[in-house]
């Protein structure tokens, strides 16, 4: 049988290159060799697409090369259209975001993961919140504030937030990741701070109400009828789980599978899988709760379109726990990504239409 040519694309802009790289490093090891056929293209940090070559060394060394020749701006059309599928691997913006998958879908190629817009929705926080809100689906109170209001009327700004939240309350730059540019404000002032540095990082900050809960996590395949995985439970040593906590520090705990009751367990996977079709997902998403420490109330956190898949992420150990391997995992997400594709409409619709 021939095997299937699969551009993995890893690195990129965002400031989750690193983690990107550790990803796909660790998905292309999984893949069955004797199926596929691997096809790097990775991003560098400015956004440059490298030569395979440059590829397999940025893959393997994990640091972008030092570059000789130009690199390119984008990979030639020629590269992509011989893929038989894509496996988007980059994290945040520029990548997790829909832009990448808007030049997939330009060249006309299949790829795992979600489409462009539920891609969007997912880095956006605002919008995803809303999208949620608007499905029911119990998120905790927030408030959207822009960069310009912010800056333009810094005491009426903090004055109209504090009639509506109470300490300690979070602020997050409406795209991120990895935590990247989130407080946790306990007072006025650090409100004030924690505002100016979402601000330097998004023109768009999302307030929210703390919640003092359990973090749970559920991983989610498919696309019409997307399954929910076990769950798991991320006990951080700090006072969130913050970049510190994600990726360096030795005391984040993850528990497979979480202890929680069947009931509640059950009812998380259903908001899972409901938050997956809100956005319109496709292919594979972790979705992550807040489960209130005191009253059990389960708050709905977010959607992550392109989970990390780093040997540490919950997204591939969670399957691992359901009884999906790693391998058999991706092989899933490749017929998926071929399935999803023979939905979408003929590009070449009959010229009578
Ligand atoms: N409303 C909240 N209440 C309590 N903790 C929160 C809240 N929002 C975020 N956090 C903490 O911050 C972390 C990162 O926030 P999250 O919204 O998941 O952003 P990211 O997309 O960067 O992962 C969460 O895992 C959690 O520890
Ligand atoms: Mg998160």
């Amino acid at each position: 049988m021939k095997k299937q040519r699969i551009g993995v694309i890893f690195g990129g802009r965002s400031v989750e290159h690193q983690v990107s790289i550790t990803s796909a490093r660790s998905i292309v090891e999984a893949m069955d060799k004797a199926k596929y056929l691997v096809v790097p293209l990775g991003i560098n940090r400015k956004g440059e697409w490298l030569s395979e070559r440059k590829s397999w060394h940025l893959l393997s060394q994990g640091e972008s090369p030092l570059i000789a020749t130009p690199p390119r701006t984008l990979p030639p059309w020629t590269v992509l259209r011989k893929l038989d599928v894509a496996f988007p691997v980059l994290h945040g913006t520029y990548g997790e975001d829909g832009t990448v998958q808007g030049l997939l879908e330009l060249a006309g190629i299949p790829y795992v993961g979600s489409g462009v817009l539920a891609s969007a929705i997912g880095m956006d926080k605002a919008m995803m919140k809303a999208v949620f809100r608007h499905h029911g689906l119990p998120v905790p109170d927030f408030q959207v504030m822009m960069r310009a209001q912010w800056e333009s009327q810094r005491e009426q700004a903090l004055t109209q937030l504090e009639s509506q939240f109470s300490y300690p309350c979070f602020v997050k730059p409406a795209n991120s990741g990895s935590s990247i540019g989130i407080s946790k404000a306990h007072s006025r002032f650090e409100l004030a701070q924690a505002l100016d540095e979402a601000a330097r990082l998004d023109r768009k900050i999302v307030v929210e109400e703390a919640i003092d809960g359990r973090e749970i996590e559920c991983s989610i395949l498919g696309n019409n009828e997307p399954v929910a995985s076990v769950l798991g439970e991320i006990i951080s040593a700090r006072e969130f789980y913050d970049y510190e906590a994600k990726y360096h520090d030795n005391n984040t705990q993850l528990f497979i599978p979480a202890q929680l009751s069947s009931e509640l367990t059950a009812e998380i996977q259903c908001l899972a899988v409901k938050a997956f079709l809100a956005i319109d997902g496709a292919g594979m998403g972790r979705v992550d709760f807040l489960v209130d420490k005191k009253s059990q109330r389960i708050h709905l956190s977010e959607i992550n379109t392109i989970p990390g898949f780093t040997p540490i992420s919950m997204y591939p150990k969670l399957w691992e726990a359901s009884g999906i391997s790693y391998s058999q995992l991706i092989d899933r997400l490749i017929k998926l990504a071929m399935g999803r594709h023979k939905e979408k409409p003929c590009a070449s619709v009959s010229p009578n239409y």
